[in-house]
């Protein structure tokens, strides 16, 4: 890889490309050759600014009026004017949390978190079992995708019942939310943009719908939680509020779960004598959770937009400037993590991390996540201790800026 033209009137990074094939098969030994070489640059691939160093990060996330949100869910790459026209028709999103600044980010923010109590979260514990032990009382040994059989269809199965969506809507919803990653954070050709833009317009309407029939009768479910704030000041939270939330947490709430499961069992089955460690003694598992969250997590970079011009690392980093933050280079930052790039799942500090950010945009899920994770290991880890990858197989991973995961994980099932 060329390395920064650092004689330009800012440092240009020629062939940084996330989008490459280098890059999507292994971001991390390229984070670590960007970081060394600088703390920020401007890289032409994607037209924006890369920020590469723990300590810069963090302080970006806890910027907020220099490091704007607003560019979270953005397209990377403009969108065709086929797929402007059906969102234009159909669909009628606006920014509530990850891609929201203050005020209306504070005031969303403050009533998801009553959503999100530790109540509503500890109530989802026993239906995370039943639906992980479902799932894994299925699989015939032999050789299996566990993604397919057990990483994909947990996540998503929760963050739908979550939110209140009914059982037999879930294929259905699984069908419209696929390539959304693509949409926002990747390439996709024109042909592509209009099925999702298509598929995003009927999730739209069924989650417009779906808050109605709440309003007109609020249940048990964090929808509803909602609803009760709604109709009790109609200011502090629109139907049109809930609606975006729900449209948003069946997406936030799903493949970064998804893809992270998939990298925990993927790296716990390549280092053998660590997953025994893990089978041997179970009460290790949240702890390898925290180093899985840092060596290898399923959002490895985020995006900001700046307001002003800013130094960052003494790189002058200029107004409106679209910046990528290259989270999993500053959990492998060796200023903040020992051998940073080994992995140990007895790490003390691994809890550092930023793999949720930080700030006031820290994930609102990450109990939820760090949950389904444990418990998804757990049960392999008693039911399946012999569980091997099988050898020799090529991991594919979705072409986009932000989202990193297997899409398919093959194991050897044991009879
Ligand atoms: C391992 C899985 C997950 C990872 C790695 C992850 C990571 C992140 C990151 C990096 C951010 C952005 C923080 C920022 O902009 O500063 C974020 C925000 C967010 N996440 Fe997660 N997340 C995960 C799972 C979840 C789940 C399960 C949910 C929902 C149930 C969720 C809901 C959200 C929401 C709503 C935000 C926006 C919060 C705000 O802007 O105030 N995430 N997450």
């Amino acid at each position: 890889m060329t390395s920064i033209d650092a004689a330009a009137s800012c440092p240009v990074h020629h062939s940084f490309d996330p989008l490459g094939e280098p890059y999507i098969a292994d971001p991390y030994p390229i984070h670590s050759a960007v970081r060394e070489e600088a703390p920020a640059f401007y890289a032409a691939a994607i037209d924006m600014w890369v920020i590469t160093r723990y300590d810069d990060i963090e302080a970006v996330l806890k910027d907020p009026g220099t490091f704007s949100a607003a560019v979270g869910q953005r397209p990377v790459f403009p969108m065709s004017e086929e797929a402007q026209g059906i969102l234009k028709e159909g669909f009628h999103a606006y920014p509530v949390m990850s891609d929201c600044d203050p005020p209306r980010h504070t005031r969303i923010r403050k009533h998801n978190m009553t959503g999100f109590s530790p109540r509503r979260i500890a109530t989802l514990e026993p239906k995370v079992w039943a639906k992980a032990t479902e799932l894994v009382d299925a699989v015939e040994p032999g050789q299996v995708d566990l993604v397919a059989a057990l990483t994909y269809p947990l996540p998503a199965y929760m963050i739908f019942t979550f939110i209140g969506f009914p059982d037999e809507d879930m294929d259905m919803l699984k069908g419209w939310c696929g390539n959304r990653i693509a949409f926002s954070w990747g390439r996709p050709s024109a042909d592509e943009q209009r099925e999702i833009a298509t598929n995003m317009t009927h999730y739209w309407k069924y989650c417009e719908d779906f808050v109605a029939r709440r309003a007109a009768e609020p249940v048990d479910d964090f929808t509803s939680d909602l609803v009760r704030i709604h109709l009790a000041d109609p200011d502090a939270l629109s139907l049109a509020d809930i609606t975006n939330v729900a449209y948003g947490l069946s997406f936030a709430g799903h493949e970064t779960t998804t893809s992270f499961t998939g990298n925990a069992i993927r790296q716990l089955l390549s280092n053998p004598e660590q997953w025994a460690a893990i089978c041997a003694d179970r009460s290790l598992i949240p702890k390898a959770i925290e180093e899985l969250l840092r060596y290898d997590s399923s959002i490895p970079a985020w995006r900001r937009i700046t307001t002003r011009a800013v130094d960052v690392g003494g790189v002058r980093v200029p107004a409106e400037a679209k910046v990528l933050i290259l989270l999993g280079a500053a959990n492998r930052d060796p200023k903040h993590f020992e051998e940073p790039e080994s992995f140990d799942i007895t790490r003390g500090d691994a809890r550092r991390h930023l793999a949720f950010g930080k700030g006031i945009h820290y994930c609102i899920g990450a109990p939820l996540a760090r949950m389904e994770a444990r418990i998804a290991l757990d049960l392999l880890a008693q039911r399946v201790p012999d569980l091997r990858l099988v050898a020799d197989q090529d991991f594919d991973f979705p072409a986009n800026v932000s989202f990193r995961g297997p899409r398919s994980l093959l194991v050897d099932w044991p009879g």
